[in-house]
């Protein structure tokens, strides 16, 4: 799948921008502050509907106006047309001219991966960090998933909002649990299944771009032990004094362990940076594995942050992706970017809010 047609309104420091994008490689070369993340930005948004930022929809309004339009031309398939809208009071999306009513339906259309620098947060990060990696692996892979999340969210909310009153009522409680233990289950079941499969992944991922011979395994680390609905019981009297509920997925972890020792504790800054980036590595292989077709790769500034070896460490990844006629969209400043990734780029440069395509230097 690559992104053919990308249409910017309003959006961060692009007034109005139109760019055809044919697949393969695209690197995003200029000074900064001129615009190239909030290029990546934006698609990552068309494909999960979040800003990898994790700001919300008014920070990308440009300056002094209402709304962003973001749309795009999606070719997998089929083709596929998205028109996204975002104002405080108004929200659109549509596919296809139809709007979009349940998100396991646009999911999935463009899927994307995004290789960024607040990437290295995975690994030092609180526990929100690592669910929120597994949660938007899973809605990409699992059209059920993000319904059940969404369920999960709002019973959670309304329990919680009941342990917060002095009298509770008994009913609501007994029926917002019986949906939190039904869901949470669910979301429990698809985590476990998919950590075992991702760790290897990222084993491999790490061995490629380490510079030591460390083993990477990945754990999920479930709240539930054994079995919710007997565990959120026996956690009443404790609810009660902390008035929320202290047991399920929502207290999940991903333990991430080097040579059997948590990263987050005994990592040097260098293992923890190309840790963080293994974790990428293997979301990418996961959804191409399961997909047959490459994710869109959203690289980030990492490129210039790593060492020769670890940049020849992503190359095989970079290589797969353009034999199966994926896309791969990455920002450097002149300075730094990857050469060794030899001709078969299309170069833009980025200025102030504007995008313009290089012609490829014939090579002497
Ligand atoms: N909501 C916004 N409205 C207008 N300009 C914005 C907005 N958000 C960010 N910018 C501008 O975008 C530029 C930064 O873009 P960015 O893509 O992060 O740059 P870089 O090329 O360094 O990756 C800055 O000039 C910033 O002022
Ligand atoms: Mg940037």
């Amino acid at each position: 799948m690559h992104l053919a047609h990308l249409r910017l309104r309003d959006f961060r420091n692009y007034a109005r921008l139109d760019a055809e994008f044919s697949p393969g490689f695209h690197l995003l070369l200029g000074d900064n502050a001129q615009g190239k993340t909030n290029i990546l930005e934006a698609i990552y948004l068309l494909a999960t509907l979040r800003s990898f930022r994790g700001v919300g929809g008014a920070q990308m309004v440009r300056h002094d106006h209402k709304g962003y339009f973001v749309g795009a031309r999606v070719v997998g398939q089929g083709t596929r047309q998205i028109r996204m809208y975002w104002s405080a009071t108004e929200r659109q999306l549509s596919l296809d001219g139809q709007p979009v009513r349940r998100l396991s339906d646009y999911l999935g259309v463009l899927r994307a991966v995004v290789f960024c620098t607040e990437d290295l947060q995975l690994v030092k990060g609180p526990a929100a960090r690592r669910r929120r990696f597994l949660d938007l692996l899973l809605s990409q892979t699992h059209p059920t998933y993000l319904p059940l999340l969404q369920r999960y969210t709002a019973a959670l909310r309304s329990r919680n909002a009941l342990l917060k009153q002095s009298l509770v009522d008994a009913m609501a409680f007994d029926s917002f649990t019986q949906e939190l233990v039904s869901v949470g289950n669910q979301i429990i079941a698809l985590r476990r299944e998919l950590v075992p499969r991702l760790s290897p992944l990222a084993r491999l991922a790490y061995r490629r771009i380490a510079n030591d011979a460390e083993e990477l395994k990945l754990a999920y680390q479930p709240s539930v032990k054994t079995d919710f609905a007997i565990e959120l019981a026996a956690s009443r009297a404790r609810e009660r004094s902390y008035r929320m509920t202290l047991v399920g997925p929502h207290r999940d972890d991903l333990a991430l362990m080097l040579n059997d020792q948590p990263a987050a504790q005994f990592a040097s800054e260098g293992q923890k940076r190309t840790l963080a980036i293994a974790l990428k590595m293997a979301q990418a292989e996961y959804v191409t594995g399961l997909h047959g077709t490459p994710p869109v790769l959203l690289i980030d500034d990492v490129m210039g942050e790593l060492d020769v070896r670890r940049r020849s460490g992503l190359l095989p990844l970079l290589e797969r992706s353009h034999q199966a006629s994926g896309q791969v969209f990455m920002t450097c400043t002149e300075e730094n970017w990857p050469r060794e990734l030899g001709r078969r780029l299309q170069r833009w440069i980025v200025s102030a809010g504007s995008l313009r395509a290089v012609d490829s230097a014939p090579t002497p």
